[in-house]
């Protein structure tokens, strides 16, 4: 479980990122940069509409930890499209997503700090964990 006080944390930063339009635009050049193996995945995508899921699956991911642990649950449709069966998206993936993450937050958050940070990592790590376990 992570507490609501630090879920609320992330959640506000996540509010205040989304108020620059490019934040993920950004998010996405700064995870291929730092990920080139990643690249060839996107080739076909239409960023476009990739942020635009992009921006309500990242709401998903930070209010999984408060959510009752039942399948079907809120990321079990989105695990499985990046599952060996669909996307086949590696473990390995996420910790350079996860960071390009935070660095893109620590970019546009006016309010970053280390707690912040914090409450992010802390805040995704389940959610990210339960996609990974499904590969
Ligand atoms: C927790 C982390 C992640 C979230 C929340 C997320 C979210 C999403 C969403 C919402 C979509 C669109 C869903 C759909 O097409 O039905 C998507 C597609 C995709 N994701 Fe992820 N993703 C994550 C991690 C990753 C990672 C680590 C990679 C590594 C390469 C990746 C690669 C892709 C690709 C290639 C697509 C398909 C793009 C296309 O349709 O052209 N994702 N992701």
């Amino acid at each position: 479980m992570v507490d609501k006080a630090t879920t609320a944390l992330a959640k506000a930063s996540y509010d205040r990122c989304c108020q620059a339009p490019e934040f993920l635009q950004v998010f996405y050049r700064n995870f291929l940069a730092a990920c080139p193996e990643a690249v060839p995945r996107f080739a076909g995508t239409n960023f476009d509409q990739q942020t635009r899921l992009l921006r309500h699956a990242i709401g998903l991911l930070l209010i999984f930890p408060n959510q009752p642990n039942k399948e079907p649950n809120l990321l079990a449709r989105l695990a499985e499209r990046h599952s060996r069966r669909d996307l086949d998206v590696e473990p390995a993936f996420y910790r350079p997503f996860v960071d390009a993450l935070i660095d893109t937050v620590k970019q546009f958050d006016g309010k970053y700090s280390p707690t912040v940070e914090a409450a992010w990592r802390e805040t995704v790590a389940p959610g990210v964990e339960y996609m990974k376990s499904k590969h």
